[in-house]
């Protein structure tokens, strides 16, 4: 049995059945010191901080692949990061599998770091250019001592099988390899140390978009051969399309809409997502043509954030409302989630007087 499934017996009151919430994040909130400029110097400004996350609900089920997606800047990767441990949050929890992941220290948090892999874009930088494949694998399985030192050749046999990779390689060093090739043993040495959840964040968008749609095939082939939960992190909306069974789009540092993919894609309800789709017209030859209509404007500063609805200066709909109250996310209807007094009046929600 692996250390995972035996954690997991042995804590009956924190398991969760498929289906069930593996992750929950609630009013998850980071910011960053800003330094300040000269000019902020001069004028004797305050040291003013950067509002990457605000109060970030979301939950992600087990056996999962939830995607996440914004522009650049949104806090995609500040959200990855705070959830495993990165960085340390300003306020708000995170839970897996029952466990408070803020307040986890000593072994726990090594055990939780071990259960939550991230993989990267490029792992050239974390892969040791002297080490072989092999050796890099070895080291993953010992340090965290996952098998047996007999056992490891045939460990390392088979991740290089599960990522698709020749045992020839194994013998090879990382500049030996394309950058396809680099991911995909950064994916096997994630996957030795038996992770129950990986994190991508953007880690096919460098890619040419043949090996995207190989390594997009290959973590679809994986979260079901492993029953793994995935967090999939991007900023192009085809990329997660396919793969995600839900989608949680992210507007400055919020959740603004969190849908079954298909239902997102067919029918966005939040302004932002309908500019992202609109700025992706390849995704629907009907909307060819529309690529002007992509999301007007520039993403405002997260330094100070437009009041009300953060997205009001760009959005072609909103009302004098927007500009003053803070649309809650919020369940609608269809069992979707959306942060847009708009969509929560057209489904009855709010009393359209309110507005
Ligand atoms: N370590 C940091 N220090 C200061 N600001 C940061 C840091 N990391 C991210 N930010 C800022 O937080 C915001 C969100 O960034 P990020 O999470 O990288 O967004 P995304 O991954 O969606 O592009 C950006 O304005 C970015 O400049
Ligand atoms: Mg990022």
């Amino acid at each position: 049995m692996s250390a995972v499934a035996q954690s997991t017996a042995n804590a009956p009151e924190t398991g969760s059945a498929p289906g069930e919430p593996l992750l929950v994040v609630r009013k998850l909130t980071k910011t960053f010191a800003r330094s300040r400029s000269l000019m902020d110097l001069v004028k004797g400004e305050p040291r003013r901080r950067v509002h990457a996350l605000t109060e970030v609900d979301l939950s992600v089920r087990r056996g999962e692949t939830l995607g996440i997606v914004g522009e650049s800047g949104c806090g995609k990767s500040t959200l990855a990061r705070c959830l495993v441990r990165l960085h340390r949050v300003d306020s708000g929890s995170v839970t897996y599998d029952g466990l408070d992941v803020v307040a986890l220290r000593g072994a726990a948090l090594r055990r939780f770091n071990r259960r939550v892999q991230m993989v990267f874009q490029d792992p050239y930088g974390s892969l040791n250019p002297r080490m072989t494949v092999r050796a890099t694998i070895a080291e993953a399985l010992s340090v965290h001592r996952i098998c047996p030192r007999r056992e490891m050749p045939a460990r390392i046999a088979a991740l290089m099988d599960l990522v698709h990779l020749p045992l020839s390689a194994a013998g090879r060093r990382p500049h030996e390899f394309s950058g396809g090739q680099r991911q995909r043993i950064g994916i096997a040495r994630a996957l030795a140390l038996e992770p129950d959840c990986l994190i991508a964040d953007e880690l096919v968008s460098a890619l040419d978009v043949s090996v995207q749609a190989q390594m997009v095939n290959l973590l679809l082939e994986l979260q079901e051969r492993l029953h793994l939960t995935v967090l999939f992190i991007a900023h192009d909306l085809r990329l997660v399309r396919h793969l995600s069974h839900r989608v949680a789009v992210m507007y400055l540092g919020r959740v603004v809409e969190l849908a079954e993919t298909e239902a997102l894609f067919a029918h966005p309800r939040h302004p932002y997502t309908r500019a992202l789709l609109d700025a992706a017209p390849e995704l629907d030859p009907s909307r060819r043509g529309s690529a002007e209509a992509a999301v007007r404007g520039e993403l405002p500063s997260p330094v100070n954030p437009p009041p009300g609805c953060a997205f009001h200066p760009r959005c072609p709909v909103a009302i004098e409302y927007c500009r003053r109250v803070r649309p809650e996310l919020v369940r609608l209807r269809d069992g979707r989630l959306a942060a847009c007094h708009l969509a929560a009046t057209e489904d009855g929600l709010v009393q359209s007087t309110e507005l």
